[in-house]
């Protein structure tokens, strides 16, 4: 099964893309984490990544297909993959669609979580993550157990140096010119379902409704 998981910034599509990891036993891949691990290894890559990232811009696309094209070889044998964050823009899912059917494992679908953009605000400014095993939490809407302490691994948690509201205000801007036009390139693909999932609701109930889209594309 492999599924594109989309959405503006702070949608929810890591806290969600988690939590189907463990449900369907699909790799989470988001091309958001694997920039922000390049980025903290000090590499001249990351350095790259770092000037676009911080200013809320998307990466080029050529930088953009060459790492994600090996990460997605990479874990391409196993059950399945949830992309989180990739593709972006147009020619990354042209790309991504000739890998994948050059490997013969084809995109079931796609699932776009919607959400309004003053809660997007709201999300990205309150958001706390940990650097160490990845997990996210919200510092009023999903706080951890001991404020500022990672519940998973007890490390110290971050604030993404790139989640300040100018920031974020970049970013919701390239997801609507940039990015939006992505689902509706999948629209014109015959064998590739878009299901839509309002993500301004509580967690568990956008999992519930992401869970069951994720079990119908599986049972196509
Ligand atoms: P990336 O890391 O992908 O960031 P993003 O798309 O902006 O999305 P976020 O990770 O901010 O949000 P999310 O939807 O995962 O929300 P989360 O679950 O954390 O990309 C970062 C940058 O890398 C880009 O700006 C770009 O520069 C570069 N980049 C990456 N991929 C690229 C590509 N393909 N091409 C070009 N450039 C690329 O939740 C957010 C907060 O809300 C959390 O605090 C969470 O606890 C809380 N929350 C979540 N769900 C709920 C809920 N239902 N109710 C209440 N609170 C909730
Ligand atoms: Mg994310």
């Amino acid at each position: 099964m492999r599924i594109i998981l989309m959405g503006p910034p702070g949608a929810g599509k890591g806290t969600q893309a988690k939590r189907l990891v463990d449900q369907f036993g699909v790799v989470h891949l988001s091309s958001g984490d694997i920039f922000r691990a390049e980025k903290a290894s000090g590499s001249e890559l990351g350095k790259t990544l770092a000037q676009y990232m911080d200013a809320g811009k998307l990466v080029p696309d050529d930088v953009v297909v060459s790492v994600m094209a090996s990460a997605v070889t990479k874990n391409s044998s196993g059950p399945g993959l949830l992309l989180d964050g990739f593709p972006r823009t147009v020619p990354q899912a042209e790309s991504l669609d000739k890998q994948l059917a050059a490997a013969g494992k084809p995109l079931d679908g796609v699932m776009v979580i919607a959400a309004s953009d003053q809660l997007i605000v709201d999300r990205i400014t309150g958001r706390r993550s940990c650097p160490k095993c990845g997990a996210v939490y919200h510092v009023t809407n999903i706080p951890p157990k001991k404020a500022g302490i990672c519940d998973v691994c007890g490390t110290a948690l971050v604030h993404r140096t790139d989640d300040t509201e100018a920031t974020v205000r970049q970013r919701l801007n390239a997801y609507k010119q940039q990015t939006e036009p992505v689902i509706a390139y999948y629209r014109t693909r015959p064998n590739v379902r878009i299901i839509e999932v309002d993500g301004n609701r509580a967690t568990d109930e956008v999992t519930k409704a992401l869970a069951a889209g994720m079990q119908s594309l599986a049972g196509r």
